[in-house]
């Protein structure tokens, strides 16, 4: 109770309290007090006391609590920052979402796919359009366009960095990154993406090395047992199970022989790697709590939602990560931190698959929901912003089929009428060339390849909803399988009429989202990628400890040894290597069957 309460509390009590109040009253009102009657007005004037008193009294309450309420207010306002952003004060929580390759296009292929298959009006928007604030620049140190790691490098260090930097500098020595900081300043942290773990976006948080494919080295760095300053992150939900497992046994890919399942139980992590133990954990769930829910990538939306009961989906991990978080920093002073990212709509685009990609996007959207979902019901300020990296594909929702005068359309109903991914599709062929190679059929005869036709129209039926397959397609199919992805997925893209000029990523300019446009105002407007790094670490004020961070990861590795450093941080690239990381592209990421090219296959 304030201090200011009791000896108004006491008054009545007082000889000359009703005096007092009178005149206090007075000067309330205005009026003057009237102390020279007496006798037969006593009575009158007795009961005026009263009524004065109390009203006196209800007054002082009133007053009371507002100035309780007032003071309430006061401690709870939020600051402003220097770029007008309106930051809480004491503690709070930060959801930062990445839509990597998702670019504004992808937006309006979405939006218009929706309304198309949903039948809404055209003003029926995504959650996303609700709360867009501005645009972000992508290009990198060493390129006009950027790739994943420099691109999230810029979130995660507010630097720029050369394409393949792993929050590291231009000049490859390490630079502390938003979560580290906030991990040692007692904040809660966690990764959910639908990628492999160890993949840029979600790597760049939480290690530090020279170019992106060195996955197994991430890996180890990510579960703390090589990082410098130990275990960064409290939470990993996603994919990539591959790189923790030990090298000849199944469903590894490392190189070595670690076994970093193993390792990460050691420095304290829960391991579970399947929906049953995803479903099954409820709210016991402890951290530190890693959720490897594939061996590579979790498959495109489009064929994860038949096989729900083998991966969960992103708006799932993302929401049982919120609980988890929210639960565990209920009673700690700091919020928690978190990276959630729709990760293959990059993917989508890289593979120039339309109907992939709008399924992709609008799982993000969902996400989103349930991200201001959970804001909506927190009792800790908890702001989300939401970007991407770079647009994937240089997707144009039109395209220019013939020499002649272009038509100013594009068709929704071909991506709707898709029910898996050019990629899934392509796999289904494989496997088809597969069985009849095992077969010991590695020339189709003239049988053979009737049959094989026939496979592909009824396959191309099936999954992309493509009845009338041309006699150019079914050669390329047939003849170049390897590219098989490629065919498929143009197939859908000329039906439909979206255009793209580039399997890798472009150099346009991205959205950016917030939950809450006064917290985020800083970021309202167009700027560039390294802004948002620096928003991130400001909201947090993080800004002394992300240079202490910094400071430390680089007088660790002027301690080393040159052939530490490179162990550690892995060789400096050479200016001509690719270190774009599209290994990936013509792969078929879902693990419920194992994809392995049909390199001999000759048809
Ligand atoms: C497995 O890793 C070890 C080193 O950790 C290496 O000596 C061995 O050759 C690897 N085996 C295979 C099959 O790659
Ligand atoms: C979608 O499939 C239906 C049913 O097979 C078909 O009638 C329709 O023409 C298809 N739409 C497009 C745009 O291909
Ligand atoms: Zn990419």
């Amino acid at each position: 109770m304030p201090r200011g309460q009791e000896p108004l509390l006491q008054r009545p009590g007082s000889q000359n309290s009703n005096d007092r109040i009178e005149e206090e009253d007075a000067l309330l009102t205005g009026e003057r007090t009237n102390k020279a009657q007496e006798g037969h007005q006593h009575v009158r004037s007795r009961w005026r006391e009263i009524g004065l008193f109390t009203w006196a009294l209800l007054a002082t309450v009133v007053v009371i609590i507002l100035g309780v309420l007032y003071q309430h207010k006061q401690s709870e306002q939020p600051s402003n920052g220097d770029d007008g952003s309106v930051i809480p004060k004491g503690k709070r929580n930060l959801i930062f979402m990445v839509s990597d390759g998702m670019g504004p296009t992808s937006l309006a292929l979405t939006r218009e796919w929706r309304q198309y298959t949903e039948q809404l009006p055209y003003d029926d928007t995504l959650i996303l359009d609700d709360h867009l604030i501005g645009q972000s620049r992508t290009r990198s140190s060493s390129s006009l366009v950027t790739d994943s790691a420099a691109g999230a490098t810029a979130f995660s260090c507010g630097s720029k960095s050369y394409n393949g930097a792993i929050s590291v500098l231009p000049d490859h020595s390490p630079c502390g990154s938003v979560m580290e900081a906030a991990k040692r300043m007692g904040y809660t942290t966690g990764l959910v993406v639908t990628t492999r773990i160890t993949d840029a976006t979600p790597a760049v948080f939480a290690s530090h090395v020279r170019r992106r494919e060195m996955e197994d080295e991430i890996a180890l760095q990510m579960v703390g047992a090589t990082h410098p300053l130990g275990r960064m992150v409290d939470l990993m939900f996603g994919g990539g199970r591959c790189h923790f497992l030990p090298n000849g046994t199944d469903g590894s890919c490392r190189a070595d022989d670690r076994d970093v399942v193993k390792e990460a139980a050691g420095e304290g992590w829960n391991y579970i790697s399947s929906r049953e133990e995803f479903d099954n954990m409820g709210t016991s769930a402890k951290l530190p709590l890693m959720g490897l829910f594939a061996g590579g990538d979790v498959p495109y939306e489009i064929d994860r939602r038949s096989q729900d009961e083998i991966y969960p989906s992103l708006e799932e991990t993302a929401r049982s990560a919120l609980e988890i978080l929210s639960a565990e920093t209920k009673d700690s002073e700091q919020g928690f931190f978190v990276m959630i990212e729709g990760s293959r709509i990059d993917h989508a685009g890289h593979a120039n698959d339309p109907a992939a990609q709008v399924h992709e996007v609008l799982a993000y959207d969902r996400t989103m929901a349930a991200v201001l979902d959970f804001i909506k019901d927190s009792s800790v300020p908890t702001l989300m912003v939401s970007t991407s990296d770079h647009e994937t594909g240089g997707l144009a929702a039109a395209r220019q089929l013939h020499p002649e005068y272009p038509d100013y359309l594009w068709f929704p109903g071909v991506l709707a009428n898709a029910s898996h991914s050019a990629a899934y599709t392509a796999h289904e062929w494989h496997e088809y060339l597969r069985a009849k190679h095992d077969a010991g059929i590695s020339e189709l005869g003239h049988t053979e390849t009737v049959a094989a036709k026939a496979f592909l129209m009824s396959l191309t039926r099936k999954s992309l909803g493509i009845e009338d397959a041309t006699d150019d397609e079914m050669n390329s199919l047939m003849n170049k399988p390897d590219i098989a992805a490629y065919v498929f997925a143009d197939m859908i893209s000329s039906r439909a009429q979206t255009g793209w000029s580039t399997h890798g990523h472009s150099g346009a300019d991205v959205n950016i989202y917030t939950s809450d446009p006064k917290a985020a105002k800083a970021l309202a407007g167009n700027h560039e990628n390294t802004d948002i790094g620096a928003f991130l670490t400001n909201y947090l004020e993080l800004d002394a400890e992300l240079q202490a961070v910094t400071k430390e990861l680089q007088q660790h590795m002027s301690s080393l040894h040159p052939e530490e450093i490179e162990a550690f941080l892995g060789s400096i690239p050479d200016l001509t290597e690719r270190l774009d990381g599209q290994d990936h592209l013509d792969h078929y990421h879902g693990d419920h069957k194992r994809y392995a090219a049909c390199g001999s296959c000759t048809v």
